[in-house]
């Protein structure tokens, strides 16, 4: 093991930071709130998770930034996998997890693999019985649609807006089930003793009140990570680290940081507007035969993966358009083409609507001519460390579903399984919390107090008097992932970054805020605490990491090393964080045996 460096400031918790400004005002102004299972984010996850909570009798709490059924969900398109056969009844959920498997370069937790696979099936069916409105086949089967580097046409859809209709459908049922939901709260830290969390401090960021939320369970569904970047395909406030920074600093490791997934077709900021740059180019462009062209007119996925083409997996795919771009075959804007216009008019309205719409917006009709694209982080394979078959963290009653739990997808995810991971995840956390009954919530007098310190402290924060906007140093964050933990990585680009992001930590003592805790800069400020905890992460792992596998790509090690067949995980200790090397699992018989069989697709269908 490699010395470790210190960690930069913010890698403790904002309240140590905090800590160290004059602490003068005192809130013992706070309104406690106390609910047996508290659930951090009201995307597909959170919902799920309550759903399944209040099926089984308990009423827990769902707390979110935004108002409900406005979260990161709605912007997944092309769908979510599950292996129902609708077109090729020879699929199973033993070949999908193999798929997951192999598309995670064996570093994926095979129980993680195996319970979403086997689940998915029910969950689908059971989404459907909610209402959720598939697309059907003629013969009335819940249609499927080729995604990248899948055996079999397994990817189950809603047009192209899988995910709004997922979350509306789930919203629906807790809705139904009376589920409550306070929107407009920002958690700051999870109130933990480094062996078991007791509940989180937040700010209700329309009227500035302090919330302090006391419970036994925590559930967080926070989301991922991928707005490290400039260029990303969320919007700017979400997937801001929240979840797996908030999980590390009450004491949980986290797991494979490293592999960021860039998607390889986000909008061209350059053509479309800076609004729009990085946002999602649904993959299911190319899953209904989109093709990539570069600006000699070439299909340069016939070079890099003849068989599979644009359906490779996304790593190979966004490699593939960063090389073009990188070897000037780019478009003047900075991207490859992207098109679809030799399908019907008709057919891509119906299978891509969303798409046919936004760019009819911005004036182009993708049916007439093709659209520029480059790749644009994504997803964070990476997050919590949980146990798979109950949702746990290491930190007693603490729990972590959807994009902020990391297992399932090892080195890289396939298309569709993240939506999956949803309803599977939420599903077992809420059952097992279910079964093992809520308790009652006792804070210890000591834990309380430190709580009551920390809310002192954001005040005293707030009024420091700093000079630089919080939003300068989340620009210059993004600016060094985007420049030293991207596609391409190598050991110099990297320790430049992270000595970087440490020397952004430092600024951190000079922030201003204007409006206090209900400030646009407050919110920043926090966001920027959670993201450079895990940025520092990403890139310590991706120094470690002397290899190359899947989304994690190293110039100076382009092969993938069987020695490197294991997950790092970051440890937050009292001295700092640690990393630390641990094998994966083997997976089960059953599925090895799928491996061994080699299901490929017959891609000649889309040609
Ligand atoms: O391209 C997409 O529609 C994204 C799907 C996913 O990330 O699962």
């Amino acid at each position: 093991m490699p010395p470790e460096r210190p960690n930069p400031r913010w890698d403790q918790s904002p309240s140590s930071v905090i800590s160290e400004c004059e602490q003068t005002a005192r809130t013992s102004d706070y309104e406690h709130i106390t609910t047996p299972v508290l659930i951090i984010g009201a995307g597909a996850a959170g919902v799920r998770t309550a759903i399944e909570l209040a099926e089984h009798g308990i009423e827990p709490l769902v707390i979110g930034k935004r108002d409900h059924g406005d979260a990161h969900t709605t912007w997944a398109a092309g769908g979510i996998n599950a292996a129902l056969g609708s077109h090729d009844p020879d699929d199973d959920w033993r070949i999908h997890a193999a798929d997951t498997l192999q598309e995670g370069h064996f570093i994926n937790d095979p129980v993680a693999v195996e319970v979403v696979t086997e689940a998915m099936p029910e969950r689908l069916r059971e989404l459907a019985e909610w209402g959720m409105p598939f697309d059907r086949t003629n013969g009335g089967r819940i249609d499927q649609r080729y995604f990248g580097a899948q055996s079999f046409r397994r990817t189950a859809f809603v047009g192209d807006r899988t995910g709004k209709a997922l979350l509306d459908t789930l919203i629906e049922r807790a809705k139904s089930l009376h589920i409550p939901y306070r929107e407009n709260v920002l958690v700051t830290e999870l109130i933990s003793d480094g062996n078991r969390v007791y509940g989180a401090i937040a700010i209700d960021v329309e009227t500035g009140q302090f919330l302090l939320f006391e419970t036994a369970h925590v559930v967080l569904a926070a989301g991922g990570c991928s707005a490290l970047y400039g260029r990303h395909s969320s919007r700017d406030d979400e997937n801001t680290a929240d979840g797996p920074a908030l999980a590390y600093r009450a004491g949980a490791d986290l797991l494979d940081l490293e592999f960021v997934q860039f998607h390889p077709t986000g909008m061209v900021g350059d053509r479309y507007g800076e609004t729009w740059d990085g946002r999602l180019v649904t993959e299911a462009v190319r899953g209904e035969g989109g093709r990539l062209y570069n600006s000699h007119g070439e299909r340069f996925m016939k070079r890099y993966s003849p068989v599979q083409l644009e359906l490779d997996a996304r790593d190979v795919v966004a490699r593939a358009i960063a090389t073009e771009i990188d070897e000037g075959r780019g478009t003047d804007n900075g991207g490859v083409y992207l098109d679809i216009s030799h399908q019907d008019t008709a057919f891509i309205r119906e299978r891509l609507p969303r798409m046919f719409e936004r760019f009819q917006s911005l004036g182009v009709d993708i049916s007439e001519q093709p659209i520029e694209v480059a790749p644009t982080a994504h997803y964070s394979m990476g997050g919590v460390d949980i146990d798979w078959t109950t949702g746990r963290t290491a930190i007693d009653g603490l729990f972590a579903v959807g994009e902020t739990a990391a297992g399932l997808h090892g080195a890289n995810r396939l298309g569709g399984n993240s939506l999956a991971e949803t309803v599977v995840v939420g599903q077992i956390v809420g059952s097992h919390i279910a079964a093992h009954g809520v308790g009652e919530s006792t804070m210890p007098d000591g834990v309380l107090a430190d709580a009551e310190r920390t809310m002192s402290a954001l005040v005293s924060f707030v009024e420091s008097d700093g000079n630089v906007h919080p939003s300068a140093l989340i620009a210059d964050l993004r600016r060094v992932m985007d420049e030293h933990a991207g596609i391409f990585r190598d050991e110099r680009t990297l320790q430049q970054g992270l000595e970087m992001v440490n020397d952004i930590a430092d600024r951190t003592t000079t922030l201003r805020f204007t409006g206090g805790l209900t400030s646009e800069a407050f919110e920043l400020a926090i966001d920027l605490s959670y993201m450079l905890t895990v940025a520092e992460g990403v890139l310590r792992g991706a120094l470690k990491r002397k290899e190359s596998r899947g989304a994690h790509f190293r110039t100076d090690f382009p092969e993938t090393r069987k020695v490197w067949q294991k997950n790092i995980l970051s440890a937050h200790a009292n001295t700092g964080s640690t990393l630390w090397c641990r094998e994966p699992g083997r997976p089960s018989s059953a599925i090895e045996s799928a491996i061994d069989e080699g299901y490929e697709l017959e891609y000649h269908h889309l040609e």
